[in-house]
């Protein structure tokens, strides 16, 4: 079942809108991995779209390892900003019913997103992968000290920056930034639950960034079928078994609540 145009809610699409509930509710194993488009509508900006952090920002000079070294006080005051917009967020109704959903343990969640809200939702731990790390973890630059991390960042001065508590150097957000590797345990478990899931469900995402968005192609090459929610066309709509066009917390709610 290929399904290739743009689909609507309205007029034809509505039964391919219900061929898509099916495949869920008779899968036995699902993935799902989202990104920033999930948390679109909980106020968190996403990178690509008008409007986006991308847009306002270069990523290179933001997002890399390259420079933090340099300025480290810049990339501290753009993530606290961050954890500041997005700690006056709260999960959606898209990420409740994920959470709900995750719960029943046949769904599992890799999310790209380093916002927390599928965390906050009450996504079970064991359920969830956060691919490109968390806004409130913090690490040691020079030892392998991780710690929780809620509180608002001074980048006043460098002598005001995070701080490791064991060595004393300078303490980066635990994220993944451009040109770093992902977490080779968290990349594992997201490809193996890809590879035996019988849905992909493809959320908020435009599916530019790897490896997260090999996860797709694994679970599609295994067999199984791949759902894409998302307003607009995107690389991975070329490869969606069904293609929803619609936003998230519309789509994903009607999507995983039990026909009937
Ligand atoms: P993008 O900003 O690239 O894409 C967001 C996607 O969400 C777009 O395809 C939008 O069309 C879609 N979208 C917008 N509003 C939506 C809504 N209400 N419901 C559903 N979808 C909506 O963000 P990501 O694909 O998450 O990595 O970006 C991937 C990675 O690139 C990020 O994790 C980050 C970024 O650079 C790092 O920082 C390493």
């Amino acid at each position: 079942m290929i399904f290739r145009r743009p689909l609507t809610f309205q007029g034809w699409a509505v039964p391919l809108f219900q061929a898509a509930k099916s495949l869920i509710a008779h899968a036995e194993r699902i993935v799902v991995l989202t990104g920033a488009g999930i948390s679109a509508e909980s106020g968190v900006p996403t990178f690509r779209d008008e409007g986006g952090l991308w847009r306002s920002y270069r990523a290179e000079d933001l997002a890399t390892p390259e420079a933090f070294a340099r300025d480290p006080r810049m990339l501290w005051e753009w993530y606290g900003w961050r954890r500041g917009v997005v700690s006056r967020c709260a999960p959606n109704a898209a990420h409740i019913a994920l959470a709900r959903a995750a719960d029943k343990g046949n769904m599992s969640i890799a999310t790209q997103n380093v916002d927390g809200l599928h965390a906050a939702a009450s996504t079970p731990e064991r359920a969830l992968v956060e691919l490109h790390g968390s806004l409130f973890r913090i690490r040691c630059t020079t030892c392998e000290w991780r710690a929780v991390d809620r509180s608002s960042v001074d980048a006043s001065s460098d002598d005001t920056l995070p701080r490791c508590t064991t060595c004393g150097a300078l303490a980066r957000p635990d994220v993944v930034w451009f040109g770093e590797a992902l977490d080779p345990t968290h990349l594992e478990r997201a490809f193996l639950e890809a590879a035996t899931a019988d849905v992909c469900l493809v959320i908020g995402t435009s599916g530019v960034v790897q490896p997260a968005a090999s996860l797709v192609s694994i679970t599609q090459l295994a067999g199984g079928a791949v759902i894409e929610v998302n307003p607009v066309e995107t690389p991975i709509t070329a490869i969606a078994t069904v293609s929803i066009r619609g936003t998230a917390v519309d789509a994903v709610p009607r999507l995983l609540e039990k026909a009937g």
